[in-house]
């Protein structure tokens, strides 16, 4: 997508054919810097220490990290823990354990010497896969949001989104935010509510510059206020992203999704979820049981950064120095809370039946009683 009308990606190859670029997503929105990645160690600590983020863009850069460290030693012993280490970086974006398991399969069966080349040839398709994903996923929201604009009779749609599941969270175009580019560039008169999202600011922080960026008008608002403007009538319709479905349609996203949800359920909002197959596990039925929820630390509650107006960056405290805090950084919204879930293969439902008519290949083996 568009900053300062140039394209830009959020990971590629470097110019020198190996190293891998991302943008550093701890800066943003003040500086805008790209990190060179040249190790399966600095692969790894980019996605836990959330320079990249996002639940696809975890996933390509997993299968990256992968790359870095075949091209470092392709052994059995170095591809294991290669996979163990990126594994390990973050529980609950199944798209993680996904890359990994796709890399592994095309790995495993090479010898050593054939890895390199095809560990980056593979981490390359993951990555343009998921851009032409995401790019239909917005063209499946698109013909959702000129429904709802046609019921809104030539005022602006409203929109509400949480944390950030755009272009940023991806590699292009975005999840969530793809229909709403898609609506953008279709002349659909569309506004976006931001929420902050609360306690790393993604919304704020991200969403909020990468649809000023892109020139998609948006409001800033207090994690909150979703509900008040909800009873209101100001939201036309809820679209978030998703970090991990279940194949029953249940939907781990940023902490704060649930309440979204409950609000829309009890003010008639419509609710719906966008995601790649990608992030669908097929394992899983009991998202409240069977999802990993990751625990980040209670510094992120205690305390907000931001820059000052000397353009300095500062942590400040905003709680007692002793407060107790605690930081669950994912929620489970149940489906039966969804409208319906945004894919590469169009709406589905949201509950088995539904994912399984878009997927027939994931639900045959499980109906077959594999
Ligand atoms: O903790 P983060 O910033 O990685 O969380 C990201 C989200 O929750 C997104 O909404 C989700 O990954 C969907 S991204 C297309």
């Amino acid at each position: 997508m568009r900053i300062a009308g140039r394209h830009h990606r959020t990971i590629a190859l470097a110019a020198d054919g190996w190293s891998v670029e991302v943008i550093d997503q701890t800066l943003l929105p003040f500086a805008f810097e790209l990190r060179p990645l040249q190790s399966l160690e600095d692969a790894a600590q980019a996605i836990s220490g959330m320079i990249v983020r996002g639940a696809p863009l975890i996933g390509v850069t997993a299968a990256y990290g992968v790359a870095l460290a075949m091209r470092a030693d392709p052994a059995d012993a170095s591809l294991r823990q290669a996979i163990e280490t990126l594994g390990a970086t973050r529980p609950t974006a199944v798209n993680l354990q996904w890359a990994l398991t796709r890399m592994a399969e095309a790995l495993q069966p090479l010898a050593p010497r054939l890895r390199a080349e095809r560990a980056y040839a593979e981490a390359g398709a993951i990555a343009e896969e998921d851009v032409r994903c995401c790019e239909t996923i917005g063209r499946h929201g698109l013909a959702l949001l000129r429904e709802l604009a046609a019921r809104a009779s030539g005022r602006r749609l409203n929109v509400l989104t949480h944390c950030n599941a755009g272009w940023l969270a991806c590699v292009d175009w975005g999840t969530a935010l793809a229909p709403i580019y898609a609506a953008h560039e279709n002349g659909v008169p569309v506004h976006v509510y931001v929420d902050e999202t609360r306690p790393r600011n993604q919304g704020a922080a991200l969403t909020a510059f990468e649809l000023g960026a892109h020139g998609v008008p948006y409001t800033l608002i207090a994690d909150n206020a979703g509900g008040h403007l909800m009873q209101r009538g100001r939201i036309d319709v809820c679209l978030v992203g998703c970090d991990r479905a279940t194949a029953c349609g249940d939907v781990a996203n940023k902490i704060g999704t649930y309440l979204k949800a409950l609000a829309a359920r009890d003010n008639g909002v419509p609710f719906y979820v966008a995601l790649p197959f990608s992030s669908i596990d097929w394992r899983m039925n009991d998202g409240l049981a069977q999802i990993p929820i990751e625990d980040r630390a209670a510094r992120e509650v205690t305390h907000v950064t931001g820059i000052d107006e000397y353009g300095r960056r500062l942590e400040v405290c905003i709680a007692p120095a002793d407060a107790a805090a605690e930081n669950p950084a994912f929620d489970v919204t149940p489906a039966g809370l969804i409208t319906g879930i945004i894919t590469e293969r169009g709406v589905a439902r949201a509950d088995r039946a539904g994912l399984a008519a878009l997927y027939p290949e994931r639900d045959a083996p499980r109906r077959a009683g594999a």
